[in-house]
C-alpha cells in the first residue's frame, strides 16, 4: 500500500480550517475590513522588512533615521535586530499614527538562548534531549519576548553532511529524523503547543528554506545539487516536521535549488511548503535575498522581485525589491494585485495571531525586560542543560572523572575565554560574564588550580585578525582594532608549559572561535589550527595527562589528538554557564551523555561524510584499507573518526538483543522492537538508545542505515531498562523515485544500539 504524502497534508488542512473555523473567520473579516481601507502602497508596506542597523541595544530614534522615513510612509511592515524596548515603543508609535496605522511585528536572530546563551544548536543536538530542548526555546521566549521581540529567527533546521559549512554550527547535524523531531521541540518552545500566544510567546521563523545545509563543497551560500528524491529523503524532513508543529513563518535561502533561488522558487515555496507540507503562514527572505538574485543572474530588481513575489515569497527583509518595484510591476501586468493582497493578507494574520492588533504595545513592557532576563533561575537551567550537551570522544585509563584533589593546569587560549564561550550568533549583553572553563575548575577543584593561554589561535595572526573582527570591519570599515596579540608565542608557551609540568593533569582548552563557524565562516581545513596544535605537542612532551576539552562550532579532523590526548570532550560553545557545566562533568558530578550529531571525519578529503550514506554497487566496509575497485580511497579508511550518535559514558551499558513482538506486519499494522539495556558501570547514568532501519530490496535505493527512532533513559548503576519502539509503515517510508511517501513490502533490517555502529539486528517483513 502505498501512502499519499500530499493527500494527507491536505486533509490535515482541511481538518484544521474546519476545527479552528470560528477563529478563523472572524481574523479574516478583520482583515478583509482591514484591507480593503489600505491603499496598494501601504499593503506594498507590509511587505518590507528592515534591520534596525547593526544589532544595536543603544539605539536612538530619529527623524533622519531611515526607518523612520520608511514608517512615515508606510512603507515598513517589520524592524529586527534590536532587543531595546524603547527604541521599539518609539518606532511602534509612529507605526501607529502613519499610514494605515499598522503595527510593527519585531524579529531578532534569538539563536540558542537570548541573554541567558545556551549551548550552539549543533551543542543542543548532541543531547538528544527533547524535553530539555523545547524548554530551552521557552525560556529564549521569554527572555526575548520580555525584550519587546515578538518573532524569533530560529529554529535553524538545514541538514548539514559537510563540516566545512560553518552553518553547521547553528543547526542540528546530519540526520533529517532526529532534526524533524528537535525542530518541532524548538517550535512548541518558542510559540506554546495552542494556537494562542501568550505575551510570553514567539512566532517562530523556520530557516534556511531550502536544503542551505547541501551548499556544494560546503562553502557558504553555494549553489546545492541535489536530486529531488534526495533533496526530500535527507534534507526535508526538518522543514515538514515544523510546519506540522504550527510553525508560523519560514525564512527562503540564500541557495539556489535546480537552477532557481530558493527566494524564487515556487516548487519549494508553494508546492512543497504550503501544498505539501500544509504550512499556512508567511515566508520571509533571507537578509538581501532578493536583491542577490540579480547576481544569481535571474534579472533585475524588478524582475527578480516579481518573481519571488509570485513563487510565493511574502515578505523581502533588506531588499527593498518589494516596496521599490512592486508597484511598477503591477502597473506593467507583471504581477497581479491579488499576489500583493495575498502576501500582505499573510503578515496581517501573523500580526493579529500575535495580538498586535489588540494591543501593539503588548510586548513591550519595559519592567518585563529587567525582571525576566538572566536570572538565577534562566541560569541554572543553562547549566543543566550544557551538562548534556558535553561529548566525551575518549577516555583512556579512566583519567576522567578527575580527583578534586589534584592540580590542575588548566591552559590554552579558551581556558579563561568568556565571551568565547557564547558561541555563533549570541547577541547577550553578558557574554562577558559567562563562566569560563578556568572558573568552573577552580570552584569544583580543592587544589591548586593554575591557568595560561599557552598560545596564539593561528601562527599567522592577520588571519586570526581577519577572522575576529571580520564583522566588525563590515559595520567600521575605518576603525582599528589594534593587535590580536601582545605576547610573543614563545613566551606564552614557555608560560604554560611550565605551569603545566608543575600540575598533576593538564586540562587543554582549544578549538575554534566563535567567527571561525556560523554565517560566512567556511573553512578548508578541519585540523585544531596550527599554533594551538603546536602548544597540544608541547603538553603532551611533559609527561602529564591531558584532558583535551575542545571548543567548536563543528566537527574537527582529531587524528593526532585521538592518537596522543588521554581524554577528549567535546564541548562545543557551551554558553553563559559553560566553566560550570563542564567542571560538573569533568568531575563527575555528572556522566557525560550527549552524542555526536555529525560524524566526525578522519580527513577533510572525506567530507562529505554522513553515516546515512547509500552502499554503491561496489560497498567498502568503512574501517577496512585500500582495495581496487571498490568505492574506497588509496590513502584512507571510509569509516569516521567518531560515527554518527557515538559518545562516552563515565558508566558502561550492556545491549541485549533485539527483539520484535511480531516478525511480520501489514501496512496498517504495528509492531514493538525492544531491546533491554543494562547499566553495568558503577555511575548512575543517561543513555540515548537508538533505533535505525535499513529496507534491504527497495525500488530506490536506500541508506545503508537510517535513524527512526531514539529515547533517552535514566539508569541507576547496576539498573536494566526495557526501551521500546512501536514501528508502522510511516517509521518505515521514504519518498520513491515518483516522490510518492511509501512503504514498500519486504525485509527491513531492525537496529537499535547506543550508536550508528554498534547494534544489534532483528529481521522484519512488511507483506501486503
Ligand atoms: C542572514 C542569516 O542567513 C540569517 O540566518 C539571519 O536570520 C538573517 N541574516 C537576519 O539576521
Amino acid at each position: 500500500m502505498k501512502i499519499n504524502h500530499l493527500k494527507i497534508s491536505l486533509l490535515s488542512l482541511a481538518c484544521l480550517l474546519l476545527s479552528g473555523c470560528g477563529q478563523k473567520s472572524e481574523m479574516d473579516k478583520f482583515i478583509d475590513s482591514l484591507m480593503s481601507e489600505m491603499t496598494l502602497e501601504q499593503k506594498i508596506g507590509q511587505l518590507n522588512l528592515h534591520s534596525a542597523g547593526g544589532f544595536v541595544s543603544a539605539l536612538r530614534v530619529t527623524e533622519d533615521d531611515e526607518n523612520v522615513q520608511l514608517l512615515r510612509k508606510g512603507e515598513l511592515g517589520g524592524i529586527y535586530g534590536t532587543g531595546n524596548v524603547e527604541a521599539m515603543t518609539e518606532y511602534q508609535k509612529i507605526a501607529l499614527e502613519s499610514g494605515a496605522g499598522i503595527p510593527l511585528i519585531f524579529g531578532m536572530d534569538v539563536i540558542h538562548g537570548h541573554q541567558t546563551t545556551f549551548p550552539i544548536p549543533l551543542g543542543i543536538s548532541t543531547s538528544w534531549n527533547l524535553d530539555l530542548i523545547e524548554k530551552s526555546a521557552r525560556i529564549a521566549a521569554k527572555e526575548a519576548s520580555a525584550c519587546g521581540i515578538n518573532w524569533v529567527f530560529s529554529p535553524m533546521v538545514d541538514i548539514c553532511r559537510d563540516a566545512r559549512w560553518g552553518r553547521i554550527a547553528e543547526g542540528s547535524g546530519e540526520d533529517p529524523y532526529l532534526g524533524g523531531e528537535i525542530a518541532k521541540a524548538m517550535v512548541y518552545g518558542y510559540q506554546g503547543r495552542d494556537d494562542e500566544f501568550a505575551v510570553d510567546e514567539v512566532m517562530t521563523c523556520v530557516k534556511h528554506y531550502a536544503l542551505y545545509g547541501g551548499a556544494e563543497a560546503g562553502r557558504d551560500y553555494n549553489s546545492v545539487f541535489l536530486s529531488r528524491q534526495e533533496a526530500l529523503n535527507g534534507y526535508m524532513r526538518p522543514y515538514a516536521e515544523a510546519a506540522k508543529a504550527g510553525a508560523g513563518s519560514y525564512m527562503s535561502s540564500f541557495n539556489e535549488f535546480e537552477g532557481i533561488p530558493a527566494s524564487a522558487n515556487k516548487y519549494l515555496l508553494t508546492d512543497l511548503l504550503r501544498d505539501s507540507f500544509g504550512f499556512d503562514g508567511f515566508v520571509v527572505s533571507d537578509a538581501t535575498a532578493v536583491v542577490e538574485m540579480v547576481a544569481h543572474g535571474l534579472g533585475d530588481l524588478q524582475e527578480v522581485s516579481a518573481r519571488a513575489l509570485q513563487a510565493g515569497l511574502d515578505m523581502d527583509m533588506n531588499s527593498d525589491g518589494f516596496v521599490g518595484t512592486l508597484r511598477k510591476s503591477l502597473d506593467e501586468g507583471r504581477v497581479s494585485e491579488a499576489d500583493i493582497d495575498r502576501a500582505c493578507r499573510r503578515i496581517l494574520e501573523a500580526k493579529y495571531k500575535l495580538g498586535l492588533f489588540d494591543d501593539p504595545f503588548r510586548y513591550l513592557d519595559p519592567s518585563r525586560q529587567a525582571e525576566q532576563n538572566w536570572t538565577e533561575e534562566n541560569r541554572a537551567f543553562a547549566r543543566e542543560f550544557a551538562r548534556e550537551c558535553q561529548v566525551l570522544l575518549k577516555n583512556d585509563n579512566s583519567v576522567l572523572p578527575l580527583d578534586r584533589n589534584a592540580r590542575v593546569a588548566v591552559i590554552g587560549p579558551f581556558a579563561d575565554a568568556a565571551s568565547e564561550m557564547a558561541g555563533c550568533w549570541a547577541s547577550s549583553n553578558h557574554s562577558n560574564e559567562f563562566v569560563t572553563i578556568y572558573e568552573g575548575i577552580s570552584e569544583a577543584s580543592a587544589a591548586k588550580v593554575t591557568k595560561a593561554e599557552g598560545s596564539w589561535i593561528f601562527n599567522d595572526p592577520e588571519m586570526e585578525e581577519s577572522i575576529k573582527y571580520g564583522l566588525m570591519k563590515i559595520f567600521a570599515p575605518n576603525m582599528s582594532f589594534g593587535k590580536v596579540h601582545e605576547t610573543p608565542k614563545n613566551v606564552l608557551l614557555a608560560e604554560a608549559v611550565a605551569k603545566a609540568a608543575a600540575s598533576d593533569v593538564i586540562v587543554a582548552c582549544v578549538g575554534e572561535l566563535n567567527n571561525m563557524s556560523g554565517e560566512g565562516a567556511s573553512r578548508t581545513e578541519l585540523t585544531i589550527p596550527d599554533a594551538q596544535r603546536e602548544l597540544l605537542m608541547a603538553l603532551k612532551k611533559t609527561g602529564k595527562p591531558v584532558v583535551l576539552v575542545l571548543t567548536t562550532g563543528r566537527p574537527l579532523v582529531l587524528d593526532w589528538e585521538s592518537e596522543n590526548m588521554d581524554a577528549i570532550l567535546v564541548s562545543w560553545a557551551s554558553g553563559a554557564e559553560a566553566g560550570h557545566a563542564i567542571a560538573d562533568v569533568l568531575y563527575g558530578e555528572v556522566s557525560p551523555s550527549a552524542k555526536l550529531t555529525t560524524s566526525f571525519p578522519r580527513s577533510v578529503g572525506q567530507e562529505p561524510l554522513y553515516y546515512n550514506h547509500k552502499n554503491t554497487g561496489r560497498p567498502h566496509p568503512d574501517y577496512e584499507p585500500y582495495r581496487k575497485f571498490t568505492s574506497c580511497y588509496t590513502d584512507e579508511l571510509n569509516g569516521p573518526l567518531f560515527p554518527f550518535g557515538f559518545g562516552l559514558s563515565y558508566t558502561s551499558f550492556e545491549y541485549g538483543p533485539v527483539t520484535l513482538s511480531k516478525d511480520e506486519m501489514s501496512h496498517d499494522g504495528e509492531i514493538v522492537a525492544s531491546v533491554e539495556v543494562a547499566n553495568t558501570g558503577n555511575f548512575d547514568a543517561k543513555e540515548t538508545v537508538q533505533l535505525y532501519i535499513h529496507d534491504v530490496y527497495s525500488t530506490s535505493t536506500r541508506p545503508a542505515k537510517e535513524l527512526r527512532g531514539f529515547e533517552k533513559i535514566s539508569l541507576k548503576a547496576g539498573e536494566k531498562k526495557t526501551v521500546e519502539f512501536r514501528i508502522n509503515a510511516e517509521t518505515l517510508s521514504y519518498y520513491n523515485h515518483s516522490l510518492e511517501w511509501v512503504c514498500e513490502t519486504g525485509d527491513y533490517e531492525i537496529m537499535i544500539g547506543p550508536d550508528s555502529e554498534r547494534l544489534e539486528k532483528a529481521v522484519l517483513t512488511v507483506v501486503d
